[in-house]
């Protein structure tokens, strides 16, 4: 990806680093590709690194394999966000490149963003001003931090700029371009049709539900993981609840729930064919993640968030989404409404129509050349 460069090209270092960074980046990479103003040096921070929480994505996704790995691996915050910090700043220094993008808000996101400011390097949040107002979520810190000192703003929804200006941030620095996650859901959802997720899991569409769980707020707590999963087990004795387990949660039930595995289909991590397919014929997903929120709401179908706040109001107000916390008694009626015919009707958000990264390079391009 790196070579065949040309002086007039500007070359732009753009960095992933776990599970929903390949998603976000994915589009972004396959339009700078139409551009031959520019180059890319994509790097992978090895935030993740398990086949089915990484290699696999780029393959799915049909993008190259990243010209760099860092190897950071897992560890506490600080340590991940310094051993990012490390080992992209001499990379940095030795490419110096036209700009930084970056997408998200985990700890990658905002190692690559601080060793780049120092730098002097531009730097592009891609998905900037989201905020669920719980400084207890690691990724808030990320996200006040990031959209401190990027210089250009790219927003998913109207709550991104309003945060953002409520914070003081200059109009100019913010562009409302849609949503990068829905760009990829949009252009792979036909090759998703083809996956045979359903017959490998013995599944029939419209007869499961579909659940991700990986939070530390929901999974870190023995008392909190018990609670959900009594509540899960109760939804399973009536419909199938299947879930591809993330490795945080899979540990974590291991050393809290070891004696007695939970009573519903437990898989390994998908691929995101799968996944899309597995989401997509749903009767309705039980989730804790940022991204399946808003990639229901597109899929039209009905989503249930495990938490007390969520950082992308827009698929409340218009999708199909809800929070139900972490109540039992709140999920079980929830999900008899949806079990009832009475699941949330929703509309798909402005801009998120599939031209997102176009959007995001076209003013990339513009701001760029004319420096
Ligand atoms: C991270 C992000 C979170 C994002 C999630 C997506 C931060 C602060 N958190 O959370 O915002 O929603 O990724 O999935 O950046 N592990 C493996 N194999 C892997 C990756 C992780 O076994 O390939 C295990 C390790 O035990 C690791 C744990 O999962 O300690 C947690 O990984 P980590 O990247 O720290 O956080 P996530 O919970 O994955
Ligand atoms: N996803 C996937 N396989 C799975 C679970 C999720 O491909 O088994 C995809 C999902 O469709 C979305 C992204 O991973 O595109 C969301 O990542 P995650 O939930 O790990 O992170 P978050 O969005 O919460 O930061």
């Amino acid at each position: 990806m790196a070579e065949a460069m040309t002086d007039e090209q500007i070359e732009l270092v753009v960095v992933a680093g776990a599970r929903p960074n390949f998603m976000k980046v994915a589009p972004i990479l396959l339009e700078l590709e139409k551009r031959p103003g520019f180059r890319v040096f994509l790097i992978h921070t090895g935030q993740h690194y398990d086949e089915a929480m990484s290699t696999g994505f780029f393959r799915d996704l049909g993008i190259a394999e990243p010209d760099l790995n860092l190897g950071v691996g897992s560890g506490t915050h600080a340590e991940m966000t310094a051993d990012v910090l490390r080992r992209v700043e001499p990379v940095l220094i030795e490419r110096q490149p036209g700009g930084l993008v970056v997408v998200g808000d985990v700890n990658s996101t905002l190692a690559a963003t601080l060793a780049a400011s120092k730098l002097g390097v531009p730097i592009a949040h891609v998905e900037a001003g989201l905020r669920s107002f719980d400084r207890e979520m690691p990724e808030e810190i990320n996200r006040i931090l990031t959209d401190s000192i990027s210089d250009w703003l790219f927003v998913t929804e109207p709550s991104g700029r309003e945060n953002l200006l409520r914070e003081g941030v200059d109009e100019g620095r913010i562009h409302l371009v849609g949503n990068v996650m829905i760009d990829t859901l949009l252009s792979n959802r036909e090759k998703a049709r083809e996956s045979d997720v359903l017959d490998r899991l013995g599944l029939e569409e419209g007869g499961y539900a579909a659940l991700t769980l990986h939070r530390p707020s929901n999974v870190d707590d023995p008392a909190q993981l018990a609670a959900l999963f009594a509540v899960f087990e109760e939804i399973h004795s009536e419909m199938p609840v299947v879930f591809p387990i993330h490795p945080r949660t899979r540990a974590a039930v291991e050393r809290q729930l070891g004696d007695r595995p939970p009573a519903i289909q437990m898989i390994d991590p998908l691929g995101y064919l799968d996944f899309l397919r597995l989401m997509a014929d749903a009767r309705f997903v039980l989730t804790d993640s940022g991204g399946v929120q808003e990639e229901t709401t597109v899929l039209g179908v009905p989503c249930l968030t495990l938490r007390e706040n969520t950082e992308r109001p827009v698929t409340i107000t218009q999708g199909t989404n809800q929070i139900v916390g972490r109540d039992p008694g709140t999920i079980r009626t929830e999900v008899r409404k949806i079990l009832d015919g009475r699941a949330k009707q929703g509309r798909i958000p402005d801009l998120w129509d599939g031209g997102a990264a176009a959007r995001i390079v076209d003013q990339l391009a513009a701001d760029l050349n004319a420096r």
